[in-house]
């Protein structure tokens, strides 16, 4: 039976460029915060670009995930379309790039306002960026996983904290 708490649940789309590293990673990490916090979510990713769509995350992104005890290899990478700004309420993005794309996708202000830089939940108004791992080794993709569980845990406290 559906809770008030899951009527109410709020959707978030993590983004990156390929969504093979970056947003499924996020999207993996949020997933089991909010389940261990008990916090109904709709969660989801896509990438700016469509280059990746079909695929799988990069075995990179997946084994780092596996090291802490996440499974992402069920993810499916897709676009990022217009309509996602109609579906969700939350729309994060790693870095400057994915931001000036997601906009490029935005409507009107209501839709503009959803786009958020994920780690400014950490570090508020500094927009720093989820370094892209994709062409560096796999100790890019362990900095990419630490820094998503701060971000991940920050966006759960702000969450919480607008429930209570
Ligand atoms: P992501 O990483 O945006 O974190 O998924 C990338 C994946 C693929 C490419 C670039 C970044 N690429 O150039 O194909």
């Amino acid at each position: 039976m559906l809770s008030i708490k899951d009527i109410m649940a709020e959707k978030i789309l993590m983004v990156c460029l390929g969504n093979i590293c970056r947003s499924p990673t996020a999207e993996g990490i949020l997933r089991q915060k909010a389940e261990q916090r008990g916090v109904a979510l709709e969660i989801d990713s896509a990438g700016t670009g469509g280059w990746h769509a079909g695929e799988q995350p990069d075995p990179r992104a997946q084994a780092a995930a596996k090291k802490r005890g996440i499974d992402i290899s069920y993810q499916r990478a897709r676009q990022l379309t217009a309509s996602d700004f109609d579906n969700f309420d939350r729309i994060y993005v790693m870095d400057e790039s994915n931001y000036q794309n997601a906009l490029m996708l935005a409507r009107n202000i209501e839709h503009r306002q959803k786009v958020k830089m994920i780690l400014d939940e950490v570090y508020p108004g500094k927009r720093m960026p989820v370094p892209d791992p994709y062409f560096g080794g796999e100790q890019g993709f362990d900095h990419v996983y630490d820094l998503l569980s701060e971000a991940t845990d920050a966006i759960l406290d702000d969450i919480e904290n607008k429930q209570k």
